[in-house]
C-alpha cells in the first residue's frame, strides 16, 4: 500500500518534470511523506514555493491525500487516515496471512545453504548458514519467486580416504551406529596422531581416496554408510528447525560433472600447467589462480562447485545462484563467480551471500578448539530454558514442552536474525530468551497477547474507522501497510533482518496501543474497529515470524 502510493506519487512527477526525485517516509516531518524540493527548484529554474505550488496542483486529485503543506523546502503529504486506514485494513482482511500478495515473477533462485560436511559435527557455524538460508527462501518465495533449496553437503575429499582407512584399521560396525558423526570424528582425529608416527598411512589414505573417485565398490559403499549415516543426524536438526531441502546433492555427485569443466576450460584455452597442476589463472582480475585440477588428477572443491553451477543452469533453468556461506570463504566464491564467466556463462548471476561469526563471550567459536557447542545441545538447553520460564509465567498451559521448544527455537533463530547478517552474532542463551528486548520470546508474546484478546470475541462488520485518526492507532496502519515495501528490500538485500528489525517496531507501536486504549470498550463499533486492527498487526506480526522461520503461538 504504502509503497504504491509512493510510486505512484514519484513515478507521476517524474513524468511531469523528467527529473528524478525523493519521495520519503517521514516520520521526522510528522507527515505521511516528503518531498524536498531544493533540488528540483534549482533545475526549473523557479522559486521554490511556487514550485510547491504546482506540485500541489498535480497531486490533488490523488484521492488518499488529504493535505500537502509546505515547509522549509519540504512538501508534506499527509493521508485522510480514515481512507487510507480503511484501505489497509480491507486488504489485510482479505488477503490474510497473504498478505501483501506478489505476482509470480517465473524466476527461479537456487539457494545454496546449510550444506555441512558428512562425518563431521553440525555446528553453530553452520546454524547460521541454515537459519539465514531457511528465511531466505520463504522470503524470496513470497515476494514470487520460484526457489530451489539446495544442500551441497560436503561429502567428498582426500579426509575420506583417511576415515576409510581409520575405520579399516580401528573401527567397528557397532561403535559407529551408536553415535556416527562422534565415533567418524573420533577415529579421524586418531588417523591424524598415528599418521603422525607412520607417515606411510597417509599414502595409504590417499590410495583409497583415488579408489573412491575410480568408484570401486566396496570403498564406496563405506562411504555411503557414512553419508546415510550423518544425513540422519544432521535431518533431526532440520526436523527441530522445521526445514527442508530439495536437493541433497552434494560435492560427490559432481565428482564425474567435472570432466565437461576440464573439457570447456580447455577448449577455451584457460587452463595453465602449474608445477603439474592444471589452474585458471586469475590475476589480472587480481584473484589468486583458480585450482582446477590437482597434479595427481583429483578434482577439487572449486572444480565441483564449477560443475554445480552448470547442473543447476541447466536442471533448474536457475539463473540466480546464492550461496550461504560464511566470510572465510569469500575468495572461493570470487574465484567461481569469475571462472564461470571466463567460461562465457553470463547470464547466471552468482552471489555469495555472507556473514559473521558466532561468538561465545566475545571469542570465536571454533570446532577444532575446546568451544565447540554442539547445536543439538544448545537446542535442548533453550528449551529448557523457555520451559523454566513457562513454569514461572504460566505454569498451567498446556503441552508446555512442546510449547517451551517451540519458543526454544524460534529464540535461537531470531537471535541470529535481529541483526545485519554481516555482524559477528554473541551467542547468549539467557539473553536471546528474555521475554524483553530485542528477542524471540518479545515477538512471540506480542502475537499471543493479541490471540488471549481475540479469543473468545466476534467481530462485527460495522466498524468506527473514526478511531484509527488517532495518533497511535494510525502508527500502527502506517507500520501494516510498509510490510511490502520491508519485504521488497529483505529480498534485494538478502537481509531477513530488516524483516526481524520492522517486526519489533512492529510490536513495539502495538504495545504502546494497548497499554493507552482499552480494547473491549462498550460501543460495539469501536469495539469492533479495534479488534480488527489488533488482528491485523497479529497476521502481520505472525507473517513476518514465520517468513525467519520462527514458530508462531497462541499461548505461552
Ligand atoms: N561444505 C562447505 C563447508 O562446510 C560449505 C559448502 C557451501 N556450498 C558450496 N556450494 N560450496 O564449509
Amino acid at each position: 500500500m504504502f509503497k504504491d502510493i509512493k510510486a505512484d506519487i514519484k513515478e507521476k512527477l517524474e513524468n511531469i518534470y523528467q527529473t528524478e526525485l525523493v519521495v520519503e517516509a517521514s516520520p521526522r516531518q510528522k507527515s505521511d511523506l516528503a518531498i524536498p524540493l531544493f533540488k528540483l527548484a534549482k533545475e526549473t529554474n523557479k522559486n521554490i514555493q511556487e514550485v510547491a505550488g504546482e506540485i500541489k496542483e498535480h497531486l490533488k486529485d490523488i484521492k488518499v491525500i488529504k493535505e500537502l503543506q509546505f515547509e522549509r523546502g519540504f512538501l508534506n503529504i499527509y493521508f485522510d487516515r480514515k481512507k487510507y486506514a480503511n484501505k489497509v485494513i480491507d486488504i489485510i482482511t482479505k488477503e490474510q496471512e497473504e498478505y501483501p500478495k506478489f505476482k509470480k515473477k517465473n524466476e527461479v533462485v537456487s539457494i545454496d545453504f546449510s550444506s555441512p560436511n558428512i562425518a563431521k559435527n553440525f555446528n553453530i557455524g553452520h546454524l547460521r548458514s541454515t537459519v539465514i538460508g531457511a528465511s531466505l527462501a520463504k522470503i524470496y518465495e513470497k515476494t514470487g519467486y520460484d526457489v530451489i533449496k539446495i544442500n551441497h553437503l560436503g561429502d567428498f575429499g582426500t579426509q575420506f580416504g583417511k576415515l576409510i582407512v581409520a575405520y579399516n584399521l580401528w573401527g567397528n560396525e557397532k561403535g559407529l551406529n551408536e553415535d556416527p558423526i562422534k565415533y567418524l570424528q573420533e577415529l579421524y582425529i586418531k588417523f591424524h596422531n598415528e599418521a603422525d608416527l607412520d607417515s606411510s598411512l597417509e599414502d595409504k589414505a590417499r590410495e583409497v581416496f583415488k579408489h573412491l573417485e575410480d568408484g570401486d565398490e566396496e570403498t564406496t559403499k563405506l562411504w555411503q554408510k557414512f553419508r546415510d549415516l550423518s544425513l540422519v543426524e544432521f535431518k533431526r536438526i532440520y526436523d527441530i528447525l522445521n526445514i527442508n531441502f530439495d536437493s541433497y546433492d552434494g560435492e560427490a555427485f559432481f565428482v564425474d560433472k567435472t570432466a565437461e569443466v576440464v573439457k570447456i576450460l580447455e577448449d577455451k584455452k584457460l587452463l595453465k600447467l602449474d608445477e603439474g597442476a592444471q589452474i585458471v589463472d586469475l590475476e589480472e582480475y587480481d584473484l589468486l589462480p583458480a585450482l582446477i585440477k590437482r597434479a595427481d588428477g583429483a578434482t577439487l572443491y572449486l572444480t565441483r562447485d564449477i560443475a554445480a553451477v552448470l547442473y543447476r543452469m541447466r536442471t533448474y533453468n536457475s539463473k540466480r545462484i546464492l550461496y550461504v556461506v560464511g566470510n572465510e570463504q569469500k575468495l572461493h566464491f570470487e574465484q567461481l563467480k569469475k571462472v564461470v564467466e571466463l567460461m562465457g556463462y553470463d547470464d547466471v548471476k552468482i552471489e555469495h551471500v555472507n556473514f559473521g561469526l558466532v561468538l561465545l563471550g566475545g571469542k570465536k567459536m571454533r570446532s577444532r578448539e575446546g568451544n565447540v557447542v554442539n547445536l543439538k545441545d544448545v537446542l535442548i538447553e533453550a528449551k529448557d530454558l523457555a520451559l523454566e520460564a513457562i513454569e514461572e509465567k504460566n505454569p498451567n498451559l498446556k503441552d508446555k514442552e512442546k510449547v517451551a521448544e517451540k519458543i526454544g527455537v524460534s529464540a535461537v533463530i531470531f537471535n541470529d536474525l535481529k541483526n545485519d547478517r554481516n555482524l559477528d552474532i554473541e551467542f547468549n542463551l539467557e539473553q536471546m530468551l528474555s521475554y524483553e528486548g530485542l528477542t524471540g520470546p518479545y515477538l512471540q508474546y506480542s502475537s499471543v497477547r493479541i490471540y488471549s484478546i481475540l479469543k473468545n470475541q466476534e467481530i462485527g462488520k460495522e466498524k468506527d474507522i473514526e478511531l484509527y485518526e488517532d495518533d497511535i492507532a494510525y502508527e500502527l496502519i502506517l507500520e501494516l501497510s510498509k510490510f511490502s515495501e520491508v519485504l521488497i528490500r529483505a529480498v534485494n538485500e538478502n537481509a531477513p533482518f530488516v524483516i526481524s528489525r520492522y517486526l519489533l517496531n512492529l510490536a513495539k507501536v502495538f504495545n504502546q496501543f494497548y497499554a493507552n486504549h482499552q480494547v473491549l470498550v462498550e460501543d460495539e463499533k469501536r469495539r469492533n474497529a479495534n479488534l480488527t486492527l489488533i488482528k491485523a498487526v497479529r497476521i502481520v506480526l505472525n507473517e513476518g515470524m514465520r517468513l525467519l522461520g520462527m514458530s508462531i503461538l497462541d499461548e505461552m
